[in-house]
């Protein structure tokens, strides 16, 4: 029979403050349905904490569209997946982000008014015996969405720890069924000057935004498509409808707002290797030792918080990924 061992950095998910509060707020959601977040506003106190904006209400900073699919939210939580820290409070996420589409400045929320997360389609295309042009909600209803708790860990040394909302692309894999050909998935972001003007602006950015995996990478458990974060859908700024969330990688390869996959045999070009490839390599798996960057990687710290946190080989996924890189 198959134990999995508790680790000796699980803590009792009770013992995590902030997430008693998003418990309750689950609770709350799933009895009164969808989009009740325009009732609860960002508290003095909050502010104070995250240190990040003064006076906009919650509702300004994390705006959902309304879509067919968004009863399936809050998804019932994959337990496998446990924290070793204390959730990160929702609007600190929502206002603390990287999406250099629309800015190359944290405050992307404030940039994100053009984009529209519906009508969207992803295509699936490339060495697959089953091409398809998905509408994203007929994608959602063909698979089980689920919730995890990752920790994400971005290459500039800052974290958080998030409940995102999706499935594993192994479901992906299953329904679009790659050939043994197949190498590498190239995934790629959308491309709309009208609403994002890094892509007017920044010509010299190798616009879309691309991100890439090997196939063994692809078909990890730990290898997540979300569509939602903290019970509902995902907000622009996180890269709606749909990301990756590979959460032992920098956090530069978890591409957000997807519009095509593909499956190909050569490796394929991404945005940041293109830019300065000694940086940013393709695999750029988490590792304390790296010294490529420009930002120490030994330690990391949590936004909202600033809690300084000892940074962990593969983010501490070690026992789901290592045995890819033996
Ligand atoms: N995806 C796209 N399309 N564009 C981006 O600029 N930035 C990446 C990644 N995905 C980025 C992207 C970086 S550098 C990080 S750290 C994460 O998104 C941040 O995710 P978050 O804003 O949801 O925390």
């Amino acid at each position: 029979m198959f134990i999995r061992r508790k680790k000796t950095w699980n803590i009792p998910e009770r013992e995590a403050v902030p997430e008693e509060v998003y418990l309750g707020r689950r609770r709350f959601l799933s009895n009164t349905g969808y989009l009740s977040l325009g009732a609860l506003m960002l508290s003095g106190a909050g502010a104070g904490i995250f240190g990040l904006f003064e006076g906009e209400k919650k509702e300004d900073i994390i705006k959902l569209a309304r879509t067919t699919t968004s009863g399936l939210y809050p998804a019932k939580r994959n337990l496998i997946y446990s924290l070793d820290r204390p959730l990160t409070d929702e609007l600190t996420a929502a206002s603390y982000n990287n999406f250099y589409e629309f800015t190359t400045g944290k405050d992307v929320w404030k940039h994100v008014k053009a984009f529209k997360a519906r009508p969207w389609t992803i295509e699936i295309t490339g060495l697959v015996e089953k091409p398809k042009t998905y509408d994203i909600d007929e994608l959602i209803r063909k698979v089980a969405l689920e919730e995890r708790l990752y920790r994400h860990r971005c290459v500039e040394a800052w974290a958080m720890a998030v409940p995102w909302t999706g499935f594993p692309m192994r479901e992906l894999l299953k329904i679009s069924r790659p050939l043994s050909s197949a190498k590498f998935v190239r995934m790629s972001a959308f491309m709309n000057p009208e609403w994002a003007s890094g892509q007017s602006q920044r010509l010299w950015q190798p616009w879309p935004y691309e991100e890439g995996l090997t196939m063994e990478e692809a078909a990890s458990e730990l290898t997540f498509l979300a569509t939602g974060i903290y019970g509902h859908e995902l907000p622009a700024q996180h890269g709606a409808p749909m990301r990756l969330v590979v959460p032992w990688k920098y956090g530069f390869k978890s591409i957000k707002s997807i519009m095509r996959i593909e499956f190909t045999d050569s490796r394929p070009k991404t945005f940041w290797n293109t830019l300065n490839p000694e940086e940013y390599g393709f695999t750029s798996n988490i590792d304390p030792d790296d010294k490529r960057q420009r930002w120490p990687q030994k330690t990391e710290k949590m936004i909202g918080t600033g809690e300084l946190r000892q940074t962990v080989l593969y983010n501490g996924y070690g026992e789901h990924v290592a045995a890819i890189y033996k």
